[in-house]
């Protein structure tokens, strides 16, 4: 039987923190390592350009975030770690799937209404500051997963109705021209946590309220420091249900180590010595890795080493897949 094939993008427009490790970063290391699938991991840095018009910033971020994967443990023997640019594929079967995409499916998408919807509150002409690239981002996304034929996309909640329209986008082509395409789900975790952040709301980049990964060990300390508690005494019983440092510390420890923190909430620890323990916790378990990390960041020529194999392994199934819908389209050599 054919392996089960998963494949997720991460844009690259900022840096990863404690909540991205979490949630997307720590599962794809893992299933990167599990020889049962084949995963597609990749930069989507043409998806970045949507939002982000600084390049240095698109740079720096495409080198932190390949740096902080590959740092974690990332297997890029067993999976395939790319950069999107890199693949030209999907820059024409953009193309291709643009001319089969109604305009109505797109005028629907979440990021695109918000948008415009942004506009009209603040008086605006509804189209004002929004691109076409904004507009078609699902369709890039459709190229990015279609090309090679993934079942399962692990993505956030805010990314589910993307993956649904990525599925009518295949459906339609395969009606009009056979069955090219498979048809994508995507996979949202609830077994992983969506983890909280310094004011005990989602971790965001953009609540400003994130714990950093990698900065240093002294910054994590600092950060940890500064997460929201209520006003309880040492001595006095504290609720974990209520509490994000107890939830945090729940994503890195065992049940074992869950169990006697829930006792020690329960017998007064101070928030102090709370803190103190889970940035002990969480510094055993990334420290290591933030080592190789500094290495990777002053080694550039090798991260880019790792994505150029990538990068040739996705190409090689992104021709392929590409000649195939050619020839479905009627664009094929003449004899
Ligand atoms: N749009 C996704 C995000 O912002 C990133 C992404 C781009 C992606 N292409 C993808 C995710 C394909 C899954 C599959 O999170």
């Amino acid at each position: 039987m054919a392996k089960q094939r998963v494949l997720t993008g991460i844009t690259t427009t900022g840096t990863p923190h404690l909540g991205n490790y979490v949630g997307a970063i720590r599962p794809a290391v893992e299933a990167s390592r599990d020889d049962s699938i084949e995963s597609y991991f990749f930069l989507a840095d043409y998806h970045a350009i949507i939002k982000a018009t600084d390049p240095e910033q698109v740079r720096q971020s495409s080198r932190e975030i390949a740096a902080t994967w590959l740092a974690l443990g990332l297997d890029t023997e067993n999976s395939v770690f790319y950069r999107q640019s890199d693949i030209p594929e999907i820059l024409e079967l953009t193309w291709v799937l643009t001319c089969n995409t109604a305009k109505g499916l797109m005028n629907r998408a979440h990021a695109y209404k918000a948008a415009v919807q942004a506009n009209e509150d603040s008086g605006e002409d509804p189209d004002f500051g929004i691109t076409m690239g904004l507009f078609s981002y699902p369709v890039l996304m459709a190229a990015d997963i279609l090309m090679f034929k993934a079942h399962d996309i692990p993505v956030g909640k805010d990314q589910i109705q993307h993956v649904e329209m990525v599925r009518d986008i295949a459906q339609r082509f395969n009606h009009h021209f056979g069955e090219v395409f498979t048809l994508p789900r995507a996979v949202v975790g609830d077994h992983v946590a969506v983890l909280l952040g310094l004011d005990g709301r989602k971790m965001s980049k953009s609540y400003d309220n994130a714990i950093p990964l990698f900065e240093s060990e002294k910054r994590l300390q600092k950060a940890i420091n500064k997460i929201k508690t209520n006003l309880l005494e040492p001595g006095e019983p504290k609720d974990p249900e209520d509490s994000t440092v107890f939830q945090i510390w729940k994503a890195f420890a065992t049940p074992d180590e869950t169990a006697d923190m829930r006792q020690r909430f329960s017998e007064g620890i101070g928030w102090g010595e709370a803190k103190k323990q889970l940035f002990e916790l969480v510094n055993a378990e990334i420290g290591p890795a933030r080592n190789r990390y500094n290495e990777l960041m002053a080694d550039p020529a090798f991260i880019e080493t790792e994505l150029r194999k990538g990068a040739d392994r996705a190409r090689e199934s992104a021709s392929r897949l590409l000649a195939a819908v050619r020839e479905a389209i009627g664009i094929s050599p003449m004899g």
